[in-house]
């Protein structure tokens, strides 16, 4: 449950860094395997193929819009009124008039800025265009702007976390404001399913290393949103929740945190 009373499915697909024919084919087959939240952005340039994906799946199932949680992101902090026309321009590329969450993809741009957009964000709010407003790749000192301005707050904070990539003073943060961790690259991106730690939990559990790491992720209270282009590896992402890492392994990887960067860090922009 977010702090706005919606909820949030728990794991979602992630479609950055795919083409378009890619996209199409990888919502299409969450969607069909009952993934209900697909995470976009502008910034993916696949909106449009995400939007074409679940109308398809939407006309073929006979199921409603309302049962999916469909995320896209604002690329450029500008102000007010160019956040509510890229808004607008998102939701004309997906061909929906409303996004579940809607965020800002980072706090870049500065302090008067981000108030400006925030204020956009707030207003798409209650205009529908947005069920529910969040931000991305938020540090300790931008979530502190917010809550020091007395606004309403973001309902989750989408941030690299991995074991790897820890974020613990951000993690705090959020869980003292009731803000939900999004954890990005939750298997930070392939880069360490040779660490031993991992490779020794997952053989224990008999299950695959993306399962171990999104397990870890899910344990946390995170929301979980893997990438992946192949429908083989969506389904088996998505298949975990009949195991359980126990404190040990759950400590295990905790230690990993090294602050591994695997895309962009932007948490103390100015
Ligand atoms: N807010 C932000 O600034 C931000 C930044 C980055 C990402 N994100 C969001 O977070 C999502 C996930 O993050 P990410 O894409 O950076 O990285 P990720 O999900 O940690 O890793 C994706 C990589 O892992 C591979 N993979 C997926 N499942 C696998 C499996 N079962 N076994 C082995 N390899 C597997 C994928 O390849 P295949 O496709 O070939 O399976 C891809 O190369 C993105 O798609 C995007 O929606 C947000």
């Amino acid at each position: 449950m977010m702090r706005d009373g919606r909820t949030i499915p728990q794991f979602g697909l992630g479609v950055y860094d795919m083409s378009g024919p890619e996209t199409y084919g990888a919502v299409r087959a969450a969607l069909g395997a009952s993934i209900t939240h697909v995470d976009t952005a502008e910034w993916y340039y696949n909106e449009a193929d995400v939007g074409r994906a679940l109308a398809d799946h939407l006309a073929e199932s006979g199921t409603a819009r309302s049962e999916y949680f469909i995320t896209s992101k604002l690329m450029h902090n500008r102000g007010y009124e160019g956040t509510l026309a890229d808004l607008r321009a998102s939701l004309g590329r997906a061909g929906l008039d409303y996004f579940n969450l809607y965020l800002v993809h980072s706090p870049i741009g500065g302090p008067a800025i981000r108030r400006e957009v925030w204020r956009a964000l707030v207003d798409a709010k209650k205009e529908g265009l947005a069920a529910s407003i969040g931000v991305s790749n938020f540090g300790v000192r931008h979530l502190g702007e917010m809550v020091a301005a007395g606004v309403e707050l973001p309902v989750v904070n989408q941030i690299d976390l991995h074991p790897w990539m820890r974020h613990e003073d951000i993690v705090a943060a959020c869980e003292a404001h009731g803000i939900l961790l999004e954890a990005w690259a939750p298997l930070a991106r392939g880069l360490k399913f040779d660490d031993p730690v991992l490779v020794g939990i997952a053989q224990k559990h008999k299950r695959d290393k993306a399962q171990v790491l999104l397990r870890w992720g899910l344990q946390h209270g995170f929301i979980v949103i893997p990438k992946s282009a192949s429908p083989a590896r969506i389904v088996s992402n998505a298949n975990v929740f009949d195991f359980a890492l126990d404190d040990e392994d759950m400590a295990a990887l905790d230690a990993l945190d090294e602050y591994l960067v695997t895309d962009w860090d932007v948490v103390d922009v100015e």
